[in-house]
């Protein structure tokens, strides 16, 4: 049975930074209340020409870059967010057709903060069926766009970004070893974002009751956090074989520093093997645990042959670990360019909708 090694990694953030204070001149809140309660200091924003589908676009091609793998080599694009670029398509497809991954498949995956989990776990098992070889999975997320700025409950926690794993599979044991994904939709009311749904779709009277805005029980939340991150993560690493001793980093969902700090003590684990960079993003949601395992890889610290552990949790409610080693870039020849596959993307999307377009005054005139 092979092995789903994690061979790239990239993250896309915008440059936009939106400090605790200037969130101080938008609601009744401070830097001090702010970095005491969450450990966030700043977050990143988009700006209007950024959305979800560039974010995910941008942390994909650098992760194309690091395996050294050809989009055109991808078997399967699974995209996580819960901040669609719309409600379909698919964000996946919309980066599949933007990097020109001919052969993949793409659908997007909404199992909230917890997303990245659920989709590298799918991603491994494809390739642990022998179903798949390549997977792109991405955690991408542009919340400031549901977040209402007037809630200082909600929008001092939310940030925008995109993290990317490419996947690959290798008889060599090494990569995913083992994941658990839990679910309690018994707290859906929790955390929320109605409108725009078939329940609530887009009317005047929506908007009017702020149904497009991320509703939260910031309490409850925090209480269901702290509960289940230590559970889990002893569940994944059960479910491996893999010791606590044996872990040298742990890479929690960037929500809430005293969250982190809470699954460390359930563990008994010190914080220096917690990676964290809330700090500087926030919450960012489904893209927070590539995001901080992408800089902790750039910054040195995880390392090829490093066990570690992935642990979420999100709206749903979801939660969800998962146990890996890290491997690193399989050995290649030649050098690839994935941004050069954006020009080829670009040629192939536009010579398909031509030959569409040409199709369809042939089919109208048979008709
Ligand atoms: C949201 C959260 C930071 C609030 O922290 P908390 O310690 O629970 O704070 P409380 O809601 O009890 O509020 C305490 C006080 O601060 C006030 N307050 C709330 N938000 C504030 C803000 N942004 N700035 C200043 N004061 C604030 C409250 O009104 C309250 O005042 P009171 O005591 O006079 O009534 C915390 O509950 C949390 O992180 N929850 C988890 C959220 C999460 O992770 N969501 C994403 C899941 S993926």
């Amino acid at each position: 049975m092979p092995y789903a090694h994690i061979t790239g990694w990239g993250m896309a953030v915008p440059e936009q930074i939106l400090t605790n204070d200037d969130l101080s001149k938008m609601v009744d809140t401070n830097d001090e209340w702010i970095r005491d309660r969450t450990g966030i200091r700043e977050r990143r924003i988009v700006r209007e020409n950024e959305s979800t589908a560039t974010l995910a676009l941008g942390a994909s091609l650098k992760a194309l870059k690091v395996a050294n793998l050809r989009p055109t080599d991808l078997d399967l694009i699974i995209c996580s967010s819960s901040s669609p670029e719309y409600i379909f398509p698919a964000t996946a497809c919309l980066v599949q057709d933007q990097i020109g991954a001919t052969k993949a498949g793409a659908f997007d995956l909404l199992a909230a903060c917890s997303g990245f989990i659920y989709a590298t776990n799918m991603a491994a098992q494809a390739i642990r069926s022998g179903s798949i070889k390549n997977a792109l999975v991405i955690g991408s997320e542009t919340l400031s766009r549901f977040v209402n700025w007037k809630d200082r409950n909600t929008c001092i926690l939310f940030g925008d970004g995109a993290g990317a794993f490419i996947l690959q599979a290798s008889e060599r044991p090494g990569g995913v070893y083992s994941a658990v994904m839990h679910s309690d939709g018994s707290g859906g009311d929790l955390l929320t974002l109605q409108g725009g749904g078939s329940k609530h779709p887009a009317t005047e009277a929506t908007i009017h009751q702020g149904k497009h805005f991320i509703e939260m029980d910031g309490k409850e939340v925090f209480r269901f956090a702290t509960r289940v991150m230590a559970q889990a993560t002893r569940e994944a690493l059960d479910a491996a074989g893999i010791s606590l001793e044996e872990v040298d980093w742990i890479v929690p969902h960037q929500a809430n520093i005293r969250i982190i700090e809470a699954a460390a003590r359930g563990l008994k684990m010190p914080m220096d093997k917690f990676v964290v960079n809330l700090e500087r993003y926030g919450n960012t949601s489904t893209a927070s645990i590539p995001i901080a395992a992408v800089e902790a890889v750039e910054k040195g610290d995880i390392k090829s042959g490093d066990k570690l552990v992935m642990v979420g949790f999100g709206a749903g409610l979801t939660w969800g670990a998962l146990t890996a080693e890290w491997t690193g870039p399989f050995p290649s020849k030649g050098h690839v360019h994935p941004e050069q596959y954006l020009i080829f993307g670009r040629v192939r999307s536009f010579v398909r909708r031509a030959i569409r377009f040409i199709e369809g005054i042939i089919f109208r005139r048979e008709l």
